[in-house]
């Protein structure tokens, strides 16, 4: 009797894995944006913008590709007017950071200026001074 149990049970955890692996399979066009944070370093170091928090908000691809933003990394840094001036006119970041849709660019700089320090902590690159001689 335990042995049949227990082969339900095995049973039963088979078909849960296999319905389980099909929903990721079947979820992962949703999930086709970059997982890691992508970092800004021009004109200054660094902007974070965070793909994951942002569609967990509830947006959309469109709400942001491809106007304001390339599906490309680094098209915008090229632009000479990736500022904050552009922010503050709504350009970019500022469709949405107008302190409507989300937070405001004049307010909370370091939510998305993470700075030198920031970034070196990202990308795992040692502090300065260490092992220098
Ligand atoms: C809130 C804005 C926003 C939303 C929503 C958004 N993206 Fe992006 N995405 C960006 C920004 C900003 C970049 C970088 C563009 C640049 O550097 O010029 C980017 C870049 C990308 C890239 C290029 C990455 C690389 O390494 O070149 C891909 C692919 C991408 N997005 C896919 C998606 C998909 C798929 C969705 C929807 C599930 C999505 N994005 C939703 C803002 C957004
Ligand atoms: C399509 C609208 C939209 C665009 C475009 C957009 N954001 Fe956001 N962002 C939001 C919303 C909505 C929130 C969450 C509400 C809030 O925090 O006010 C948010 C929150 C954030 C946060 C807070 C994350 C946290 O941990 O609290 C950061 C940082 C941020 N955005 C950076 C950026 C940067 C950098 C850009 C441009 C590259 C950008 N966003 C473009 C809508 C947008
Ligand atoms: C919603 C995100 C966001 C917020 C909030 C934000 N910035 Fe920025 N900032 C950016 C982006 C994006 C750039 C352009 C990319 C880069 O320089 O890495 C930028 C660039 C800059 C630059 C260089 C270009 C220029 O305009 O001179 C300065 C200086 C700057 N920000 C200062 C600030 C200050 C000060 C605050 C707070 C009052 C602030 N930022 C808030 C996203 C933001």
């Amino acid at each position: 009797m335990l042995r049949k149990g227990f082969l339900y049970i095995l049973m039963g955890s088979v078909a849960v894995v296999m319905f389980l692996s099909t929903a990721q399979v079947m979820g992962q066009e949703d999930e086709d944006y970059p997982q890691e944070p992508i970092i800004f370093t021009k004109p200054v170091k660094a902007v974070i913008f965070d793909h994951k928090y942002h569609i967990e908000q509830g947006l959309d691809c469109d709400s942001c590709h491809d106007d304001p933003f390339e599906m490309a990394a680094g098209t915008a840094e090229q632009n000479d007017d990736f500022n904050m001036k552009s922010l503050y006119e709504g350009k970019y970041c500022g469709t949405c950071h107008d302190g409507e849709s989300a937070f405001a660019a004049n307010t909370r700089c370091t939510l998305c200026h993470i700075g030198v320090k920031g970034y070196n902590r990202l990308m795992g690159t040692p502090e300065k001074g260490h092992g220098e001689h």
